[in-house]
Parts: structure tokens; C-alpha cells; sequence
């Protein structure tokens, strides 16, 4: 029995949008997963997003909103984006949830229960100010080797050298500029190198008699860091921290990585529930004899997948992964991707002006089975697109479907002779494809697709159907045949990749049955009748792209495409925290104003007289200036914070305060109340 496979995609952070790095990803994912059902196997992409750790916490903070609302907001949006690119997930789910917080706590419990958690004091920097222990991203200060000034805790951009956060010279929190002091707290550790048989054995190459796939590389590089010997990895952090909470030791909760990959276990559970599926042959299956485990990350987070996931799924009796493949870094004109230049692109921004199709096709186009960096580069992209979707398998569509449709009644005749070869090496080709997808060689596959788009096309123009007479008629048929054939196979190469494509030529063919890689290379019957032609593809104008670049110079993500977090810019802190009764202090009156007047030397300064009925009459001094001409205010009923201590400013005092609000100086709006609001009248 074929095994069911389980394909993941890494989680998103939920403090960041969707950008075109997440998408070489998730297109990568994607394809190989449709690729997979296209040969029948039963194969589920389980995916979520994920929700904790300290950026997600500031940044809530940072915009008066808690952490959860912000994680529903990213949550709605990441599903939108990644479907209206056609991503064909099976489930999106959160680590913020009951699934993933069961799991991981039964993998703590597990471990623990192994003497795989211990515990000892760890000395940190402390932000006295923010309260908080800062992770390494959230220190600065000086490279302790090389002297740069304004370096991150963990690293130095300057000269690359790595240190500890308490290495650093001058250091201060990158939240708010506070020194900061060092402080102990209790960590839950995972001795590693207890797995390090274990993950010895995981890590083996074949011919060592592993079975876990992993590119040559990948493996070189982790088996480095196991023979440099294992540290203890800390799960635990202190609070403030949006995350979950470590079980049995109170105020201390699971570090970020920890449960991050057990979300793809929590959204599989949440599935099978949802849909019926067993849960336990997917995840209790240690011996892999049912499933296959494939995960897809980027090379920055090889790390937690190849070290921390497996011996943490090992320890605790769950299905170790069967194979991780790690993708390159994506590059935009060849360099990283960039706001200032306008590369640091959103999904979202890319949508508003092209269609997803033709992103996928050149991701694919570009992708293999390395870690090689992939480069979009834009000039390349219009080109690429256009020669390959347009000219090429579009074209060839177009033209002979068109023609059968319009000339020949829409009936199509055998494959002639003079054809066969043309046949036979496309169907030879089509009989590789599969193989290609299932390495992550994309781009191998599609180069074969074009290879069939170009031959077909040199076929029909060399034989000229439009240029047979009308005695002709069979043999134009037959030619054009070959080309309605051809672009059936080469929608079946395609249909990974793009979808609605192969969608439309499946209804424009009115084939049989959906197409595959193992009936795209059948010939239709002679006699057979197609339907009208559907547009595949149109050029890309390169003003749309220039609109994108355009467009994503004003975007300002808030998460990066670098390897760690960026540290929040500096928050707008909450001011403390009141009550009702705080506000029942604050008497508001309407007032009505008598005069208004500009204040010499003040540009911003506006003098109003106050009639506040019973309560006589107030002079105040407002900052609205800039949005009010003098004249406009007079005769108008406002709201005054009338119990306000009186201020002596430099042109007179002010007796009180008038309500108003607005994003700048010359857009403000006076709380304006109706004419027949009675001055001196409290406000509730
Ligand atoms: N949340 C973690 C992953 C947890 S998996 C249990 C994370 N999130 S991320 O949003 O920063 O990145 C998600 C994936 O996108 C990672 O695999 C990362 O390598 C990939 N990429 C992010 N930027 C990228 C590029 N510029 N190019 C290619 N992939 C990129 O890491
Ligand atoms: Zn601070």
C-alpha cells in the first residue's frame, strides 16, 4: 500500500505580511504537493502560522491592540494572500491553539519524564525600563572584535563574528535606549547531545543505511554541528512573553521554536478532526510505515529542523521526518531584497497589478534541488513569462485550437505520420516529468514542457495548415491535431504549476477526464470535438511590474526577509492604566465660542473667549491654528475640559481645554456639538 505522505511548508510569522520570499516557498511547496496528487498519491499540506515570541508581543503593545487580535489580523491575511496565489493548502492553522498547545505539552511531558529537560540559572541582559529580559535581537551596542558601533546581540554585520549579547560593548535596548543590567533567571535546558546517537541515525546517508532524504549538503553542514559537539538548547523564556505556559513551572513559558513546529503537528490534528482522518498514523508512526513526513523550509531554519525537531519528536514517540528540503534565499535583481529600492515586495502588492500565475511559473522555472540562491530579476521575468506562457505554449494553442474551431468545425483527426517522432519524444519526455517534480526540480520539469511547445510549434509552422487549400482539409486537420495534442501534454507538465491553466484546457479540449502525467500523452479520438479557444495567457506589460516597484517603495513591512526577527521600532508606551471613576473626574462643558483671535508670535496658537453660561466665561488657548481660520470657530458649540488647573503660557492664561483630535497639526477636527447644546451644560 502506498504510504500517505505530509507535506509542510515553514510557518509564517504572524508579525510580518506575506512577501515574495514566503512565496518561493510556498510555491515550491505547493507544486510539489500537486505534483504528488497528480500521481496519485494521498498527499495532505499541513500549514498554520505562526503566533509567538517577543516581536509579536511588543508589536501588539506598540499598536494598543493584544496579541491575539494582531495574530487574527495576520491570520486572515496570510490565508488571503497565500490563496488568491493559489497555494493548495489543506489547513491553515494557528500554533495558537488548543491542538498545538495539547502537543506540546505532551512532548515536554515526555521528555521530562525522560530526563531530556534540566534546569539551571542563566545570567541575561535586563531592560530595567521595559521589565523584560531582551533577546539577543533586542540589545545593542558595540562588535566586541571589531568595534562597530550599532550591532545586534548575536552577531556583527560589520565583520561576522558571533558573541554573546553580554560581549557587547555599550550596550542598551534597542526598545527604548535604556543601559541594561544583568540579571539571573531559571532555564529549562534540552541536553542535546543525550540525542546524539539518535540523531546520528536520523542524519545518515543512504548509503550508511539512513533513511531520512537530505540534500548532500544540508546533511555536510548538520553533520558539522553535530561533530562540533551538541549544546543544550533553552526552551524557556521569562515573561512578558506571548507564547504557552510551561507546565509546572509557573511564570515560565515555551520558547517560540519549541512549539513553532509542533504547529504543524496541531494543525494535522485539527484537521483529522475536522475531516475524520487518523491522527495517529499521520504522527504516532515512529517506524514511518505509513507516512512519508516531508518538510520545506528555507536554509536559515535548518538548524531547529535537522537538530532540535527530530531528536523532540523522537524523545517523544512521534513520526520523525522522512525527508527536509531546503530551498535558497530569494534575491531581487540580484541583490537582497530591499524597501528603499522597491524590492521588498508583498504578496499582496504583486497582486494588485499581475496575475499569480505568472509568479509561479518563473519561481518553478528557477527552482531546483539546491540551496542555491534564486534571483528574479524583473527585466527577466517580463521576458521569461512572455517567450515561455506567450509565445511558446500559449501561441501554439491558440493557433491550432482556433483554427480546428473556426475552419475545420472543431473535429480533430489521427496524429499523422510525419509526427511520430515529434510524438514519441514528447511522451518520453511527459515519462520524466514525474520524476523531476518528486526531486523538486521544477525547473527541469517545465524546461521539458517548452521543449514540447517549441518542436510543435516548428511542426505547425513548417507544415502551414492555413496555407492548404480547401481539398486539403484532412491534412490541415491532421497537423493542427498535433498541436491541439501537444498542448494537452504540455498543460499536463503544467498543471502543478499553474493550475487554471491546465483547468482551461481541459474545458477547451473538453478531455475526458482530468489530466495527468500519465494519460496527458493520449491521443484523442479522430472525430473528437474541442470547444472554443480560451485565453491562457496574455504579455505581461512591463509598466505592471515598474507599478509594483513603484507601489512597494511606499509598503513598509513590518518583518523582514533577514534571518531573525527585527526588533520593533520604539513603542509609543501605554500610559497607565485608569478606571471609569479616573474619567469621572475630567467635568466637560459646552461652551460656546464668543471670539477667536490668531496669538502673535504663536503660529500654532489660536485665543478663544468661552461662554459657559452659569459658569461665566473662559479664556483658553488652543493648538489648532493651522486647521482653523479664526472666523470659522465663532458661534460654534464645543466641549471644554473645564475642571483643568489653569496654565500660565507666554501669552496669557489658559482656563481650560478644548476638545479636538487629529493625525497632524493642519488636520484637526473640533469636537463640534449642536447649536442647541446649552453652554455650561455637563458633559456625560
Ligand atoms: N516562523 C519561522 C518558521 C517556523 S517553522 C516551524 C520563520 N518564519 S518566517 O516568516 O521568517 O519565514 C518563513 C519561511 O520563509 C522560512 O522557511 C524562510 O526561510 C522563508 N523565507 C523568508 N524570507 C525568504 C526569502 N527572502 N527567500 C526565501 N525564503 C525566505 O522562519
Ligand atoms: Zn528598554
Amino acid at each position: 500500500m502506498a504510504k500517505q505522505v505530509l507535506v509542510t511548508a515553514a510557518l509564517p510569522y504572524a508579525n510580518g505580511s506575506i512577501h515574495l520570499g514566503h512565496l518561493l516557498e510556498a510555491i515550491q511547496t505547493d507544486v510539489y504537493v500537486r505534483a504528488r496528487r497528480l500521481m496519485g498519491d494521498d498527499c495532505v499540506f499541513m500549514w498554520a502560522d505562526d503566533t509567538h515570541g517577543t516581536p509579536i508581543e511588543l508589536r501588539a503593545r506598540r499598536e494598543g491592540i493584544t496579541p491575539e487580535q494582531l495574530i487574527a489580523r495576520a491570520w486572515d491575511e496570510h490565508r488571503r494572500d497565500y490563496g488568491d496565489f493559489d497555494i493548495g493548502y489543506d489547513i491553515f492553522h494557528t500554533t495558537h491553539s488548543d491542538e498545538t498547545r495539547e502537543h506540546a505539552e505532551a512532548i515536554f511531558a515526555a521528555m521530562k519524564a525522560k530526563g531530556d529537560i534540566v534546569s539551571r540559572d542563566v545570567e541575561q541582559l535586563y531592560c530595567p525600563k521595559d521589565a523584560m529580559f531582551l533577546p539577543d535581537r533586542f540589545v545593542k551596542g558595540s562588535c566586541p572584535k571589531c568595534k562597530s558601533p550599532d550591532q545586534y546581540g548575536d552577531s556583527c554585520e560589520v565583520c561576522g563574528s558571533t558573541y554573546a549579547p553580554v560581549e557587547l560593548g555599550n550596550p542598551h535596548c534597542s526598545i527604548c535606549g535604556t543601559v541594561p543590567e544583568l540579571r539571573r533567571s531559571e532555564h529549562l535546558f534540552v541536553p542535546l547531545s543525550r540525542h546524539e546517537a539518535v540523531l546520528r541515525a536520523w542524519l545518515a546517508a543512504p548509503e550508511q543505511g539512513g533513511r531520512t532524504e537530505l540534500q548532500p549538503a544540508v546533511r555536510n553542514y548538520v553533520m558539522e554541528w553535530v561533530e562540533g559537539g551538541l549544546r543544550d538548547w533553552d526552551i524557556s523564556r521569562d515573561p512578558p512573553y506571548f507564547g504557552f505556559a510551561i507546565p509546572g513551572h509557573p511564570g515560565k513559558f515555551f520558547y517560540v521554536w519549541f512549539d513553532a513546529p509542533v504547529g504543524y503537528i496541531g494543525a494535522t490534528q485539527k484537521w483529522c478532526r475536522d475531516v475524520g482522518r487518523d491522527f495517529a498514523s499521520y504522527w504516532r508512526d515512529p517506524d514511518r510505515a505509513r507516512t512519508e513526513l516531508v518538510h520545506v523550509i528555507g536554509k536559515d531554519i535548518v538548524y531547529f529542523h535537522c537538530l532540535f525537531w527530530p531528536a523532540m519528536l523522537q524523545a517523544a514517540g512521534y513520526t520523525t521526518p522522512s525527508r527536509v528540503h531546503v530551498h535558497g534565499w530569494l534575491t531581487v535583481g540580484g541583490e537582497k531584497m530591499s524597501k528603499t529600492r522597491g524590492t521588498f515586495v508583498l504578496a499582496r502588492t504583486y497582486l494588485d497589478h499581475l496575475p499569480p500565475d505568472f509568479l509561479r511559473y518563473y519561481f518553478a522555472a528557477k527552482l531546483g534541488a539546491t540551496q542555491e540562491d534564486i534571483d528574479l530579476n524583473l527585466d527577466d521575468f517580463v521576458l521569461r513569462c512572455n517567450a515561455d506562457l506567450v509565445k511558446k505554449a500559449a501561441n501554439l494553442a491558440s493557433r491550432c485550437c482556433k483554427f480546428v474551431a473556426s475552419r475545420l468545425g472543431g473535429t480533430l483527426g489521427a496524429l499523422p505520420d510525419d509526427a511520430q517522432t515529434l510524438v514519441a519524444t514528447a511522451r518520453a519526455r511527459l515519462a520524466e516529468v514525474g520524476g523531476h517534480y518528486l526531486a523538486f526540480e521544477s525547473a527541469k520539469a517545465l524546461r521539458l514542457a517548452m521543449q514540447i511547445a517549441e518542436d510543435a510549434n516548428l511542426y505547425v509552422t513548417e507544415q502551414a495548415p492555413w496555407k492548404l487549400g480547401p481539398d486539403q482539409a484532412e491534412r490541415a486537420r491532421a497537423v493542427c491535431s498535433v498541436g491541439v495534442w501537444a498542448t494537452a501534454v504540455i498543460a499536463a507538465i503544467l498543471k502543478p504549476v499553474l493550475p487554471r491553466w491546465a483547468a482551461a484546457v481541459e474545458r477547451m479540449l473538453r478531455l475526458p477526464a482530468p489530466l495527468d502525467f500519465a494519460n496527458g500523452g493520449a491521443a484523442l479520438p479522430s472525430g473528437h470535438v474541442i470547444g472554443d479557444y480560451e485565453t491562457l495567457a496574455e504579455p505581461i506589460d512591463p509598466a505592471k511590474v515598474a507599478a509594483i516597484v513603484e507601489a512597494s517603495k511606499e509598503s513598509t513591512p513590518v518583518s523582514t526577509s533577514a534571518p531573525a526577527p527585527t526588533p520593533a521600532a520604539p513603542p509609543e508606551p501605554l500610559q497607565p492604566e485608569t478606571t471609569i471613576d479616573d474619567f469621572a473626574k475630567v467635568d466637560l462643558r459646552v461652551a460656546k465660542v464668543l471670539t477667536a483671535a490668531k496669538v502673535e508670535g504663536a503660529d500654532k496658537l489660536l485665543c478663544l473667549q468661552l461662554d459657559l453660561g452659569p459658569l461665566g466665561q473662559r479664556t483658553v488657548f488652543s493648538g489648532i491654528a493651522k486647521s482653523y481660520a479664526p472666523e470659522a470657530l465663532v458661534g460654534k458649540h464645543v466641549v471644554v475640559y473645564a475642571n483643568l488647573k489653569p496654565r500660565k503660557m507666554r501669552f496669557g492664561t489658559s482656563e481650560g481645554m478644548i476638545l479636538a483630535a487629529g493625525a497632524s497639526d493642519d488636520a484637526v477636527t473640533v469636537l463640534e456639538l449642536d447649536g442647541r447644546s446649552v453652554p455650561g451644560t455637563r458633559i456625560s
